[in-house]
């Protein structure tokens, strides 16, 4: 065998022996989500804590609470409707709550405690394989 047929025949089977891997690893980041619904994270980043802040998804700010494995996962836009700060989640008492002027709201993103007036936005969310994702409501 000539040294250039050796080479050719060593290059081609590196090749073949890193397809499956670089399919594997493009198919399992391509995974498809249901139509009209965006991937805001991991079910991963969602169970380390219990709660996942995603300021920038393709749906808007949404801040989901739960698990990956419950049945009360909750999606909002985590937007203050009084004045815009960010709420955060208390999972003590259950409630959204804002810490620039300590609105309250349920679970179901309504008001409890103002001076907030209106509700906060929610969202459908469901886990799609390793995915956590919405689609507004
Ligand atoms: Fe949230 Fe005022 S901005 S209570």
């Amino acid at each position: 065998m000539k040294r250039r047929d050796f080479i050719n025949w060593v290059g081609l089977g590196l090749i073949a022996s890193s397809l499956p891997v670089a399919i594997a690893a493009c198919s399992s980041q391509t995974t498809p989500v249901s139509k009209n619904w965006e991937t805001v994270g991991t079910s991963a980043e969602l169970d380390k804590t219990g709660q996942l802040l995603a300021k920038n998804s393709p749906a808007g700010p949404v801040l989901v609470v739960g698990t990956s494995k419950g049945a009360n996962l909750t999606a909002v836009n985590p937007t203050c409707t009084h004045a815009g700060c960010t709420v955060g989640w208390k999972a003590e008492t259950k409630k959204f709550v804002c810490p620039c002027h300590n609105s309250e709201f349920g679970i179901d993103g309504k008001v409890q405690k103002g001076p907030a007036t209106e509700a906060l936005k929610t969202y459908a969310v469901k886990i799609e394989g390793n995915s956590v994702v919405v689609k507004a409501s």
